[in-house]
């Protein structure tokens, strides 16, 4: 998770002579601050919404004069998927902003922010592993981040995800000259030192792929798509990449994964919880199982206990295969209030 990594964790780990996947308290401020990543991504010349940083009400409403809406404003800090806001409106960017400066809703996380161009397109999920030298690319992934089915509602932590997604090859080279080539000598240029896996969120539009924002870390729900298409061990993977080594990434052929993500009602604002779920979270087939999330046990009885309660997985030789066994498994399961999306993959 990132809040380690920006704490420095893979550092001290590494000062210890341990082998750590994941990188440095420094190269982990690419998610830590948008601030600081925005900033890298503009003097590398990485494409990227062009921005203003924003501290207070006032220079949010002077800033958005240089954008049309909706306005995206980001918090500068770690809000758990909580941090972005699209506002339709001058009047919602107010009230978001008076929520980050004056209500300190997301406390230091919240004290900066960037407004954003508001990009439209479609998001894709890029994800690649290095040893500080050489670097892989995964299949691509798709997250599908709001709440409703047809991308309506509010952002969330994903409600589901697909893989692999196919990529024309001339824009996954685009993607490979333009972004992710330069975000890595950028770093080794800047000496942060990246051991691990860092996640490109991007958008495309009209062919053009621009950075959303980085994490440093797998995402969620992509990773729990992506991990199952991997010929091998991953604990091998992050070993010999810990060690510096380059691994020779194999994946299963014709194979598709998705991940429906079960969820709380009211999530992803106030998530009900303790409700009691009913049916097996073990159940599994060949084919289809369950990722757990936030759920607790308690004399027996298994009840939920956050917004992100279970996801249900579903492998097949295609996309449409594995969507249907991920939701006959989502089926298999549930408890008053539980929501998922319907129009995972399309
Ligand atoms: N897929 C969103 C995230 O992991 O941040």
């Amino acid at each position: 998770p990132e809040q380690p990594l920006v704490n420095g964790l893979a550092d001290t780990l590494r000062d210890r002579g341990l082998k750590v996947f994941g990188p440095s308290k420094e190269a982990a401020k690419l998610e830590g601050s948008k601030i600081f990543a925005k900033k890298f991504m503009k003097e590398l010349e990485i494409p990227t919404a062009s921005y203003h940083i924003v501290a207070s009400v006032e220079e949010s409403l002077k800033a958005s004069e240089n954008f049309f809406p909706p306005y995206v404003l980001k918090a500068d800090g770690l809000a758990g998927g909580k941090g972005v806001f699209i506002c339709e409106t001058k009047e919602e960017l107010e009230a978001k902003s008076r929520f980050l400066f004056e209500e300190k809703g997301l406390g230091q996380a919240g004290e900066k922010a960037l407004l954003e161009d508001f990009q439209k397109g479609r998001e894709l999920s890029v994800f690649v592993i290095t040893n500080a030298s050489s670097y892989q690319v995964l299949p691509v992934a798709q997250d599908y981040k709001r709440l409703l089915e047809g991308n309506k509602g509010p952002n969330t932590g994903g409600m589901g995800a697909i893989a692999p997604v196919p990529v024309d090859k001339e824009l996954l080279s685009l993607i490979e000259a333009f972004i992710i080539k330069p975000s890595l000598e950028g770093l080794k240029k800047k000496s942060m030192l990246y051991y691990g896996i860092l996640y490109l969120g991007l958008m495309i539009h009209k062919k053009i792929p621009k950075v959303l924002e980085y994490n440093v870390r797998w995402g969620d729900p992509e990773s729990q798509a992506l991990l199952p298409l991997l010929e091998g061990s991953w604990l091998d993977v992050f070993y010999q990449t810990a060690l510096g080594q380059t691994v020779d990434l194999k994946w299963k052929q014709n194979q598709s994964s998705a991940c429906v993500v079960l969820s709380s009602s009211n999530y992803p604002e106030s998530p009900s919880i303790e409700a009691p779920i009913e049916g097996s979270i073990d159940f599994k087939t060949e084919n289809s199982y369950f990722i757990h999330g936030s759920l607790k046990k308690q004399n027996e009885k298994w009840f939920t206990k956050g917004g992100r309660v279970l996801n249900a997985i579903g492998l097949g030789e295609n996309k449409e295969q594995a969507l249907h066994r991920a939701y006959e498994q989502a089926q298999k399961i549930s408890w008053p209030g539980m929501k998922y999306r319907k129009d995972i993959g399309s």
